[in-house]
């Protein structure tokens, strides 16, 4: 599995998010590799509506229906086309009991849950949450040009010992499919990126390499 996470990038958003979204589309057509896009709240439900692959939320708030200004309501993801969403990104992080409430209030709606984590073992913390993945993101390799998994292979190993593969997403300076391999081959699932796509000059190509390297 392949996340592409838009963040607040230029090249992801508003008509560019749309765009991009539909790049993945394509690729995920011609390869066959399960490749989402986690996309900003404003750009959900348009792309939701083009694209047909699986369109996560980036946060969702632990919210109901009536008042809350400007927080995002799960229900309002789901009605808008939106599987599932990244929590607790690294740049965006939440404390522990509004984590948990914001996975339960996901799975009320039937929202898959991608809930981020610094190190292995705050990754293990979160099981007893009982998220549908767990995504481990060292800080300081997010948006670098050294892979996790060229950089501290060491953590992909021991998050899947401590959290398990079927459960693992690992991601941080990933960018090609040597990277992915690398990490699918550590014990990940899948990976979860940003930068490698959203800066690239010719983001088809680099997606179709990443996915090649599902393929283990
Ligand atoms: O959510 C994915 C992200 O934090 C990794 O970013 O740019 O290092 O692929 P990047």
């Amino acid at each position: 599995m392949i996340i592409t996470n838009f963040k607040l990038y230029e090249s992801a958003s508003g008509d560019k998010a749309l765009e991009l979204a539909k790049i993945h589309e394509e690729v995920a057509k011609e390869t066959g590799a399960d490749i989402q896009v986690a996309v900003q709240a404003v750009d959900l439900a348009r792309i939701s509506q083009e694209v047909d692959i699986p369109v996560l939320a980036q946060h969702i708030d632990p919210v109901g229906f009536g008042s809350g200004t400007g927080k995002i309501l799960p229900e309002s993801v789901k009605m808008a086309g939106g599987v599932g969403t990244i929590l607790n990104h690294s740049e965006n992080r939440l404390k522990r009991e509004v984590l948990e409430a914001s996975i339960k209030r996901a799975k009320e709606n039937g929202l898959t849950t991608i809930v981020c984590a610094e190190t292995p073992e705050e990754g293990a913390s979160f099981l007893e949450f009982d998220p549908d993945y767990i995504a481990v993101e060292p800080p300081e390799l997010i948006g670098g040009d050294i892979s996790v998994s060229t950089a501290q292979p060491e953590i992909i190993e021991n998050a899947s010992k401590l959290i398990g593969s079927e459960k693992l997403l690992v991601g941080a300076g990933v960018k090609n499919g040597v990277d992915v391999k690398t990490c699918i081959e550590l014990g990940a699932k899948g990976v979860l990126l940003a930068s490698g796509v959203t800066k690239a000059e010719d983001p088809k190509a680099v997606l179709m390499d990443l996915a090649g390297g599902l393929i283990v």
